[in-house]
């Protein structure tokens, strides 16, 4: 246990080395085996760089820019490098705390366009990202889901079907999280333009890295503001700018289509907050460690770690195809590598990667795909990428001589949910496979309500 208060403060030198050994528990953010959650350019030093530059400005306070103008120069350095990379020559914009902050805001902007409509909708494509529902949940923007072709890609045909007089917002992603495979952005846009609307790029996972294997040759749509009707762009710079966490931006494609993103509120007795995303107080840190990062690494950089990373991609999936008892699932088009079984089981084949020191990331069945295992695919990849076949070929065989876990669902419902109830039987589940494969079978509700409820055990105060 931790005691955040002790009743005396405890020597710097002891609080660090806490500190570390609490973090020696974590699963590692370097090295290219962790293929989730963290972004590894593998470039020596850019981490000092980076601690030092967020240092600088930690406690300045982007919530007056009059005050504190270095926030302001370093966040409109960042947004007009942002805006160049995606050809947004008229283009306004905000680094936000993260992609899922500048989903909620193009998301915000789009609706207050339209103070007219008494329930905004918005078309997503079933392969949009989690925090569009979010955004729909929290804005009380109605979700239009529209479902993807075989393709895996939004259709179009399915997105112009739901459009509707309330439809405020459509959306594509550049690339999608789960298969990393591009949206048919300049159709959607037309469709947008058609009915007078906005179209929103979530290019959050894949905006930083594109433009880059694009220029190396990949064939690619266009998926940016050379796209007519195209209004705003997410992407993140904690993700392929290999920024620290917590920057992201999100664009506009004129200034006066950013305005309602803003907030403004004068009617209490203190100062006047006007507030372009959601935090009013935010640190300098990210955005100083962001502008150190860019710089450091400079548009060369990011080409050359572009082709690394491509290299990665072809290495891996070459390994998914070698391998009997897996296949590709998605065309591996950008930085991720999607992989689906063949009378293997995936949980258990994510477990057996993870005992040989490669941390996957499992993804459920949902509608009519299968469970499948994403890989996301940074530079540092490079250098590890060629120990991946071995390694899966020996997991595939462990897990198939294995087979799957199988865990019955005592007929649950989301409302028998609570965290008493998940606390025993995670106590009675061995192994992330068992989880994972009694994750597999639920519905997305019950899904819903096992993991919240987990997390509710997990989040006691110490
Ligand atoms: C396509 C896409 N959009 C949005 C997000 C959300 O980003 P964040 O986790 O920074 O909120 C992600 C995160 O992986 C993503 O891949």
């Amino acid at each position: 246990m931790i005691n955040a208060l002790p009743d005396e403060g405890i020597p710097a030198e002891q609080v660090l080395a806490e500190l570390r050994e609490l973090r020696a528990g974590d699963l590692p953010t370097h090295g290219g085996r962790l293929f989730a959650y963290v972004y590894d350019p593998a470039l020596d030093g850019l981490d000092v760089l980076a601690q030092a530059a967020h240092a600088i400005s930690s406690h300045v306070n982007g919530l007056d820019p009059t005050a504190f103008p270095s926030l302001l120069a370093m966040e409109n350095a960042l947004v007009g490098a942002a805006a160049r990379l995606l050809n947004g020559e008229q283009a306004a914009g905000s680094a936000t705390g993260g992609g899922t902050e500048s989903i909620l805001l193009a998301v915000k902007a789009a609706r207050d366009s339209r103070p007219d409509l008494t329930t905004p909708r918005m078309v997503v494509p079933s392969s949009a990202h989690a925090a569009f529902a979010k955004a729909a949940h929290y804005l009380r923007v109605a979700l239009d889901v529209a479902p993807v072709g075989p393709d895996l890609r939004a259709d179009p045909a399915a997105t112009a079907a739901l459009m509707t007089k309330d439809t405020v917002l459509v959306v594509g992603s550049a690339p999608s999280y789960a298969h990393g495979v591009v949206d048919p952005i300049p159709q959607l846009a037309g469709i947008a333009a058609d009915n007078g609307v906005r179209l929103h790029v979530d290019a959050c996972f894949g905006g930083w890295v594109l433009p880059y294997l694009k220029r190396l040759g990949a064939d690619l749509p266009d998926f940016d503001f050379t796209v007519p009707g195209v209004t705003s762009i997410s992407v993140d710079l904690h993700k392929y700018a290999y920024a620290p966490k917590g920057v992201s931006i999100l664009l506009h494609r004129t200034e006066e289509l950013r305005r309602p993103q803003y907030f403004a509120y004068a009617g209490w007795p203190g100062y006047t907050m006007v507030n372009p995303v959601i935090s009013s107080t935010r640190s300098g840190g990210p955005i100083a460690a962001a502008l150190a990062t860019l710089r450091t690494i400079g548009d060369n950089g990011y080409l050359g770690l572009a082709a690394r990373t491509r290299d990665a991609v072809s290495v891996l999936a070459a390994a998914v195809e070698q391998t009997d008892g897996v296949r590709l699932f998605a065309p591996p088009e950008t930085t991720v590598v999607c992989m689906a079984g063949e009378d293997t089981d995936l949980f258990v084949l994510a477990d057996e990667l993870a005992a040989r020191g490669w941390h996957t990331q499992p993804q459920m069945a949902f509608g009519d795909l299968p469970p499948t295992i994403h890989l996301t695919v940074t530079a540092a990849v490079a250098a590890t990428a060629a120990e991946f076949a071995p390694a899966l070929a020996e997991a595939v065989a462990t897990a198939r001589s294995r087979g799957p876990v199988e865990i019955p669902l005592p007929g649950l419902t989301p409302e028998m949910i609570t965290p008493g109830l998940v606390a025993q039987m995670a106590g009675r589940l061995e192994g992330m496979a068992a989880v994972n494969s009694l994750l597999n079978v639920a519905t997305p509700e019950l899904r819903e309500a096992l993991l919240t409820a987990f997390l509710s055990v997990l989040q006691r105060p110490e």
